[in-house]
């Protein structure tokens, strides 16, 4: 069946690779990729599928209403895979104006267009939002997010997107809209913009800069190879029930400190340098303000409704991470250079 699909965010991390894997495995769909290449958003991501024959790009700014209207009536879009959004919890504890903006006004631009367009006759229209697991708060030290888990957002970052699922179930329940969520741990992988946790740390590494961990390191997130994400993505959007949140997780938890010695032990090999060279770049620093303790997924639904599981051990995705940064030498001196510096300067002022 042809379609005409919307991916907002494409040029971002996980976007791009769920461009990429509907470009490649779907050639009669024709896919839209809506960014503003924010800072995050890199057309670099895409160079190997930007001359399909079905992709096309559209340079535009959720936030505004007029021209998310324009591009819903100039194409026949019949879904939307909505992942264009602020998406670091730091720059949102500095700037949380721009996330409300993005991550709930984009949202709901996004909503009002497709409604509009769709002059509420819904049959084969989807409307697929991405989320994250952030929007059910903190765990201790036992216990999984479930897709029943209610919501209770700690961070600005959360809080809007939070604000954007609400928006997302209130379309539908009120106005019919076809929907569908879902709400993933952290991602990993190729592509990831180098203020994220860990190619920040491979940058710092390969730069001999100190590896800034807030607190006392002793915080727990669940972290999936990105590409699995994508292709949970890609489950959900053709088999996922209308109406249903999915969430997807790695089962894969760890600190942070103990990951950062994980990929320090794996970077002083890929460096061929003395083990432990690596780890003496540990710096402990001032705690994220409201930082939460704990991410757990537990994706049974996602599991037992549609056959997903994580394709990858984490020892392994994360030495092929790693390895993309250090042949992509390139990519990352792009996307450290510029604005990059001054962000860099004023979030680790003290180190
Ligand atoms: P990212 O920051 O790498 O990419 C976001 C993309 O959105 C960029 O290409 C950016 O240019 C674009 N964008 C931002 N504001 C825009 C606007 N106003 N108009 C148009 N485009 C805009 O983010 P990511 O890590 O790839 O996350 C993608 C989505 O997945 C987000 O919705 C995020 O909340 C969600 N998510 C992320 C993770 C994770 O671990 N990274 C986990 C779960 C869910
Ligand atoms: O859980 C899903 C979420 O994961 C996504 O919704 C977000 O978009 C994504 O950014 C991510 O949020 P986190 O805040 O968990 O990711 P981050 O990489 O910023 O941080 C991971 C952990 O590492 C967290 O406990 C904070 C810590 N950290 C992070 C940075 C950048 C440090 O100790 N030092 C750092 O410099």
């Amino acid at each position: 069946m042809k379609k005409t699909i919307l991916i907002t965010g494409g040029a971002g991390f996980i976007g791009s690779h769920v461009v990429r894997l509907f470009v490649n495995k779907y050639p009669d769909y024709q896919i839209l990729n809506l960014d503003n290449l924010t800072y995050a958003g890199n057309l670099e991501n895409l160079k190997d599928i930007e001359n399909k024959p079905n992709y096309s790009f559209i340079k535009a700014d959720i936030v505004d209403a007029d021209k998310m209207n324009e591009i819903f009536t100039n194409y026949p879009i019949d879904s939307v895979i909505h992942l264009a959004a602020e998406s670091h919890v730091d720059r949102s504890i500095s700037n949380p104006l721009d996330f409300i903006m993005t991550n709930v006004v984009g949202t709901v631009n996004l909503l009002n267009a497709a409604k509009t367009a769709w002059k509420d006759n819904f049959n084969d229209k989807l409307f697929y939002h991405v989320s994250t697991d952030e929007v059910y708060g903190s765990l201790g030290e036992t216990g999984l997010f479930l897709e029943t888990t209610p919501y209770d957002p700690r961070s600005p970052y959360s809080a809007s997107k939070a604000s954007s699922d609400q928006f997302v179930r209130a379309y539908e329940n009120t106005y019919g809209l076809p929907i569908v969520i879902s709400n993933c741990s952290n991602n990993y992988g190729a592509n990831q913009f180098p203020e994220k946790l860990i190619p920040l740390f491979i940058n710092n590494i390969k730069n001999k800069k100190p590896l800034p961990i807030y607190g006392d390191g002793k915080y727990t997130r669940d972290w999936l190879w990105v590409e699995d994400h994508a292709k949970a993505i890609d489950l959900i959007f053709h088999r996922g029930k209308l109406g249903e949140t999915y969430n997807i997780g790695g089962f894969n938890e760890w600190q942070n400190i103990d990951l950062i010695k994980a990929l320090c032990k794996l970077m002083d090999d890929k460096l061929n340098q003395p083990q432990g060279t690596s780890e003496t770049l540990i710096t402990y620093i001032k705690d994220r303000p409201g930082h939460d303790k704990r991410y757990a997924i537990d994706a049974t639904k996602l599991n037992q409704e549609l056959g997903w599981s994580p394709s990858l051990q984490f020892e392994e995705g994360l030495s092929k991470t790693i390895d993309w940064y250090l042949s992509n030498e390139e990519w990352l001196n792009n996307v450290t250079s510029g604005n990059y510096q001054n962000y860099y300067i004023t979030q680790y002022e003290t180190i």
